[in-house]
Formats: structure tokens, sequence, C-alpha cells
């Protein structure tokens, strides 16, 4: 790590983590800590804490966790140098010079710098002759220059190098320009091409105005329609959404989801600047929890066609359980907003207007959308559409809500209220039952997937990896008894090789006579630094105390003094009679 130690303690000093916190989230005290609703992961009932004792965050819902540079880094999608400059910025603190030396960081550096390069190269072919064909397909699909150079479109001419040529011309080497997904490696390994060619170009800006990817589609009916960068250091898609960076300063809180470029920027056009769409892909949670961050609401505006339709029903629950609001926009006569408001001419912005104020809550598009399923002008078809309907309204968790569209429906189809509301009683508590459990298993299979990706020992050695999780955890909240635990355990002991990493890492911090957790996040991905807040917490709970210690240690040694398969494979004969008459023996 290259922040001088003085620096950090600053940093953190003039940042503490429950005012950072607070300006992302409601923060409410219980005891000495702060609780709210995470936001690192969709939840109902707060499980993110704030330890006021040591400024760290860790939540038991999905087990992020961390000090205030790992929260900036998660919350802000920056990597460690940006966002220790993030927090000194914020502080009015100088960065140290030539403080450090990170690679990743450099390189995401230059990866902003071409794309910015690129987008501006991109733009003034649009106005050359060569950008001809591009321009006119803009013009054509009624786009004025206006909003072409507010959303700073596009053309990438069709000879595979122009880019390229570019860009190495000021000084970009072909090692960055991959990174960047600008250019591709020739397939004969001898220097490299244009990842776009002949497409009509779309930057992907993000909230601090980085050019972080392009979006590119071709003017013909070939395929693909769209290409998009893929994902590099600076971008992933399933956590940026197009023009955020327009509508986060529309001045309301109320977003319009989108499903393609076209229709946001021809959204914007028509005066609503407020719409954001997805980049090719079905909405993330991720990007719903984005959106909240900036939005109370959100009007869903996708296609009108089946596979839009489809789409607006997978992405109502994942922005209703970031704790989103959902207005439904349809859109007459199968049309996408795009071609709605072009084929209103002059009239369109109006147009628009009226489809966003006769939008309904989700509640109501899916009412409808269920209505079409059933026949209602037979008995049996009105039973089951009110049976469908008080399973729908059964899922909603305001009561007064529930009762209102309860009300409605009784009233249209002359049925007993009464009845009706039993009905949904009884739904409600199954229901209720039903989403806890769905919730605890997403979130195990969330975290366990996570984990394993990262601990690929665990599963393999569950045993002695749950000792030596435990044995970290004590060692990192019990510092003083570093000379003990190193007397009784080696890090080769260790049969968990991320454990063993962490135990080593901690040790010599404790021998440096650093506090065990304060400034480690540059050391960690933020995944481990998770991990690493998950162990501690979780031993937190349980009372640790020297009899514990000595149970871990005491597995830790039995099972590193259990060969492994490896050296089982090795045997020889005589040496596999002995150990299996061993392993007999210890049955016994
Ligand atoms: P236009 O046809 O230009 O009006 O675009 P559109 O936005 O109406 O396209 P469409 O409704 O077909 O698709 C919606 C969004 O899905 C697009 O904006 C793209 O982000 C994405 N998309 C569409 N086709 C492709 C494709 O072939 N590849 C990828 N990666 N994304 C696509
Ligand atoms: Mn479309």
């Amino acid at each position: 790590m290259a922040f001088p130690e003085g620096f950090l303690q600053e940093l953190k000093m003039r940042n503490s983590l429950t005012d950072i916190a607070a300006s992302y989230i409601n923060l409410k005290r219980r005891g000495r800590n702060m609780v709210g609703l995470c936001p690192f992961h969709g939840e109902k009932t707060p499980s993110f804490n704030i330890y006021t004792e040591n400024d760290s965050f860790y939540c038991f819902g999905c087990g992020a966790g961390g000090d205030v540079i790992s929260f900036i880094m998660r919350i802000e999608n920056l990597d460690y140098v940006e966002a220790v400059k993030f927090l000194a910025q914020r502080a009015g603190m100088e960065m140290p010079e030539n403080s450090y030396d990170d690679s990743m960081a450099r390189l995401r550096k230059r990866i902003y710098e071409a794309n910015r390069e690129a987008a501006r190269f991109y733009y003034k072919t649009l106005y050359l002759p060569v950008g001809k064909e591009g321009l006119d397909y803009f013009h054509g699909r009624m786009l004025s220059d206006r909003t072409i150079r507010h959303f700073g479109l596009g053309f990438a001419d069709d000879e595979w190098t122009s880019l390229t040529t570019h860009l190495k011309s000021l000084g970009f080497s072909e090692h960055e320009l991959i990174a960047a997904n600008l250019a591709v490696q020739r397939k004969s390994g001898n220097g490299v091409y244009d990842r776009f060619s002949n497409r009509v170009m779309f930057p992907i800006i993000d909230l601090r105005g980085n050019v972080i990817a392009f979006g590119g589609r071709i003017m013909t009916d070939q395929k693909p329609k769209y290409l998009n960068t893929s994902d590099t250091p600076v971008f992933k898609k399933s956590e940026n959404l197009f023009s955020l960076n327009n509508a986060k300063n529309s001045g309301s809180r109320t977003l319009m989801l989108c499903e393609g470029y076209m229709d946001v920027i021809a959204v914007n056009q028509a005066g609503f600047s407020n719409a954001v769409a997805t980049l090719g892909t079905a909405l993330t949670s991720e990007q719903a929890m984005l959106m909240k961050r900036y939005a109370d609401e959100v009007i869903i505006c996708y296609d009108a066609d089946e596979a839009g339709q489809k789409a607006t029903s997978r992405a109502i629950p994942i922005l209703r359980n970031a704790g989103l609001p959902v207005r439904v926009l349809t859109v007459p006569n199968g049309k996408d907003p795009d071609e709605f408001i072009k084929s209103k001419g002059a009239d369109g912005p109006a147009a628009f207007k009226a489809l966003i104020d006769k939008s309904g809550n989700d509640i109501e598009y899916r009412l409808q959308k269920l209505r079409g399923e059933h026949n209602t002008d037979t008995s049996d078809g009105r039973v089951s559409f009110l049976e469908a309907a008080a399973r729908l309204i059964a899922t909603i968790p305001s009561p007064i809500e529930q009762d209102v569209y309860a009300a409605k429906l009784c009233k249209e189809f002359g049925v007993d209220k009464n009845a009706f509301m039993a009905q949904m009683k009884k739904l409600n508590k199954r229901r209720s039952r039903e989403e806890y459990r769905k919730q605890q298993q997403k979130i195990s299979t969330e975290l366990s997937g996570r984990g394993e990706k990262l601990d690929k020992d665990r599963a393999k050695a569950l045993r002695s990896s749950s000792a030596e999780e435990a044995l970290v955890g004590y060692l990192i909240r019990n510092p003083d008894s570093e000379k003990y635990i190193s007397s009784e355990i080696k890090p080769e002991q260790f049969q968990n090789s991320l454990m063993r990493r962490f135990y080593t890492y901690f040790l010599d911090r404790i021998r440096d006579g650093k506090d065990p957790l304060n400034n480690t996040s540059a050391d960690f991905t933020s995944e481990e630094s998770d991990k690493i807040y998950q162990i501690v917490q979780k031993h937190a709970s349980i009372a640790q105390t020297k009899k514990s210690l000595d149970e871990y240690i005491k597995v830790i040694l039995e099972e590193s003094a259990k060969p492994k398969p490896a050296d089982i494979a090795n045997m020889g004969e005589d040496e596999l009679n002995e150990y299996l008459k061993k392993v007999r023996e210890s049955k016994t």
C-alpha cells in the first residue's frame, strides 16, 4: 500500500463513514450503531450496520463490509485510488504527490482518456464527407443537430483502422486500446483493428461525465443491429444505464425506463430528460438500486410488442424490490416510444406527456393483463379472474392499497367484499412466509456463489476452513493473541489458501504494530474485504473465549495432519497400508 499512513488516518477522520453513508441512505441510531436499508442489495428491513466504534460497516443481508474507503469504492463504483481521491477532494485535502503506483488505476485512467478521444473522433467524423451516411441516418430518424451534439453521437467509418490510427497518433498503446475494447487484436496476432466500423455511435457516459463505453448501430438491417462495448475495467453493462448522467440532472425524482438508445434520445428530444435505458440486457437489481438513488418512482416505457411486455413483467418485481414504486406507460399500436413520438410530428411531446399522465401503476397494469387472460363474460371466467386478482392484490405490501383495489373490483363484479378480503388474508399469510423464505434463499445462494468464486477451497474442506476462518476472526479481534496463535499454527498448516493469505497478512500487520483492520482496503478487492468483515462479524456474535480459540487450533492441527488426496495418490503400497491402518485406528 502506497499512501502514507498519516494521510489515510486524516482522510478517514475527516470523512466519517456515518456522515458519508447518510448522504446515500437513511440511517437510524440503534444503540451505539447506525442501521439502515443496505444500498448494495434490495431489502425491506434494514440489515446494514455502521459500527461507530471503528467506523466500519457490515450488512447481514448480503455480507458487504468494510471501511469508508470500501464503502465509496462500492457505491461510486471506483477503484481504491479513485475512492481515496474522491474522499480527499470531499474533505478538501491535497493528495500526496507520487504516492501511489497502481497500475490498474493508471490503466483505468488511460481507458477514460482513450474513450473521450474516441467519442470526439466519432463526433467529428459525423460531420466529415465520410460521415455523411451516418449524419443522414440520424437526420432520417428525426434527430436534430442539437440532440446529436447533446448526446455526443458519432460515426465509425468503414475503414477498420481509422480510430486505431488516430488514437495511436495521440500516444495510446495497442494494449490500452484493447483494454478499452476500442480495438481488437488481429487473429494473426499482428496489430489491431477498430472494434466498431460502419456504425452510428452512441457514447455511454457515467455519473461523473466519463465516457465509459459505446453502443454502435448498423444502418441497414444486418445483424447484430447494436454492438456494445464488452465489459472493461471501467465498464460493466449490468451496472450502468444509458443517459443516467442526463436524467440525474433532470430535476425530477421520476425516471423513465426505456428499452433502447433511440427511445431515450427521442424522449429527451421531446423534452423529457429523465429517461434511461439498460444496455441491451434485462434490467438487473444493481441497476434498480442505482435508479433508487436518483428516483422515487419509475415509469416503465418499454416497447408495446410481446418482448417489451415480457420485459415489463420481469422488471416490475426488480424495481419494487429495490423499493421503487412503478408505473407502466403503454404505447398504443404496438409502437415503441421513439416511433410513437415521431408518428405524432409536432404534437409528439404533448402526445407523449398524455401517455405519461395516463400511465397506471404496476398493479393496475397487471390487473388489466389478468383481465385479458380470462373471459369475464362467463361466471367461471369471472371467478378465476377474481381468484387470480386476489393473489395479485395480496402481493401489495400496503394494506390500504390492497383495500383500494379490492373494493374497486368487488364493486365492479358485485361480490361481497368481506369474502374477498378473507380470501386475501389467507393468501397474505402464506405470502409473507414464502417471501421471507425466498429472500433468505436468494441471499444465501448469492452469498455462496460470490463466496465460492473467491474462496474455492472452502467447499472442498469445510471443517478446516471454518476453523481457519474462526482463527483469523479471533486474531483480528484479539491482536494481543498474535504471539500465542503464531506459536501454535504456521500458515503452512492452513488448508484454505484464502485463509492462509489472510492469516499471513494479519500476522504481519499486527507484528508491525498496526491496527488490524484500519486502512486495509488497498490490499484487498471488495469481495475479499467483504469476506474479512464477514469473518469478523460472524465471530463477534459468538463468544470468543480462550477455550474456543484452543478448539479452533485443535481442529486446524488435526486437519493439517490428514494426508491430502494428492498425497494418497502418490503413496507407495506400504505407505498406503500404513495410512489406512492409521485411519482405521483413529475411527475407533
Ligand atoms: P432502433 O431499431 O434503432 O429504433 O432501436 P431500438 O432501440 O428500438 O431497438 P430494439 O427495440 O430492437 O432494442 C432495444 C435495445 O436492445 C437497443 O437499444 C439495444 O440496446 C439492444 N439491442 C437491440 N438489438 C441488439 C443487438 O443486436 N445486440 C445487442 N447487444 N443489443 C441489442
Ligand atoms: Mn425499439
